[in-house]
């Protein structure tokens, strides 16, 4: 083992994360654009003998990777999601594992609203129809869509990113449904103070009640599938679907079918399964007109993903220390 710590990085994070952990550490970056394999992580692991590892959401960190360095005090995602992380296993080797909850709830929210908006107001639709220049006069029937203001909007998932996404609607005086495991009257009370009045309601209502359906939970063994053929035929025709959350909680071939048929008019995506979705994905056949898709970019702004950078730095600084991290996985999945 080599007296600095050595961290291996699998993805080039924002530069300010980078130089905080090279004050500390010997910070190993594969810079290629595509994702190191997982057995190049592990053998990278295994001859640096890491003490550190920085991964992203498209990693898998399963057991194999958590055993390949017998030093692994840490493993930092830069996410707050980390279904992509074997915690069970991290734990029972003794390896934290952080995440970057918080400083992306209010950025995410906003993509949610930008999926949303396009999907409705057809904005996507409307650039290549300038582009291809067929913008020949104003057109009394060109690009309508649904109003959003007034509408009802669906939350499914009323955790920090849903109550954000919700608490944007008190500007378009929409109605709030939520649904969750559990009624929420603490989050409901934190968007009655933005003039919200959200309304629990069981997940069928919802999606037969709602406009907006905009999913907000994390990806479980319960919520793969979420949102299938039988929930998908309960919505209006005219609903629209957003998605930020993971895109397995959505069965893409039902959601296929939803555009096919028109059981529900448009869809909003930021994560896709399979993600990456190829241009040339069956569901992309849909697109622009019902489909819209971003490239899993919910906390892409400038200032949040610097900010995701210095949370990694902090967190791995803390568990190679063995000091408790400011943002555990672990903690927050209960395994700690
Ligand atoms: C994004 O999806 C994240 O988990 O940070």
């Amino acid at each position: 083992m080599s007296e600095t710590p050595i961290v291996y990085v699998t993805r080039e994070i924002p530069e300010v994360g980078l130089e905080r952990l090279r004050e500390r550490y010997e910070v190993v970056v594969w810079d290629e654009k595509l994702p190191p394999e997982k057995s190049h992580i592990e053998t990278r692991l295994a001859e640096l003998d890491a003490e550190g590892l920085v991964c992203l959401l498209s990693d898998d960190i399963d057991a194999d990777v958590l055993a390949a360095s017998p030093d692994l005090e840490a493993v930092c995602t830069f996410s707050v999601g980390y279904d992509h992380i074997d915690l069970a296993a991290a734990a029972e080797r003794g390896i934290a594992v952080g995440h970057t909850p918080g400083v992306l709830t209010e950025t995410t929210a906003d993509l949610a609203w930008a999926l949303l908006m396009t999907c409705a107001r057809r904005t996507v639709e409307g650039h290549d129809y300038v582009e291809a220049g067929e913008w020949g006069t104003w057109g009394p029937r060109l690009l309508t869509g649904p109003d959003v203001h007034g509408a009802t909007l669906g939350v499914v998932g009323l955790g920090n990113i849903g109550t954000a996404v919700a608490r944007r609607a008190a500007g378009f005086e929409m109605d709030v449904l939520y649904t969750a495991r559990s009624r929420k009257p603490e989050r409901e009370g934190e968007l009655a103070e933005f003039g919200v009045d959200a309304s629990y309601v069981e997940r069928d209502d919802l999606l037969a009640e709602s406009d907006f359906v905009s999913l907000h939970v994390p990806l479980t063994a319960e919520t793969a599938g979420l949102i299938g053929e039988d929930e998908l035929r309960r919505m209006p025709d005219e609903a629209v679907l957003v998605n930020t959350s993971r895109g397995e909680v959505v069965d893409t071939d039902a959601l296929d079918s939803a555009l096919d048929e028109g059981w529900i008019t448009r869809a909003g995506l930021d994560v896709t399964d399979p993600e990456p979705l190829p241009a040339d994905h069956p569901i992309m056949r849909h697109a622009p007109e019902r489909l819209v898709v971003t490239p899993h970019v919910g906390s892409a702004s400038i200032g949040t993903r610097n900010r995701m950078a210095e949370m990694i730095a902090e967190n791995l600084t803390a568990g190679i220390d063995g000091e408790p991290l400011p943002n555990s996985a672990l903690r927050d999945a209960g395994l700690e």
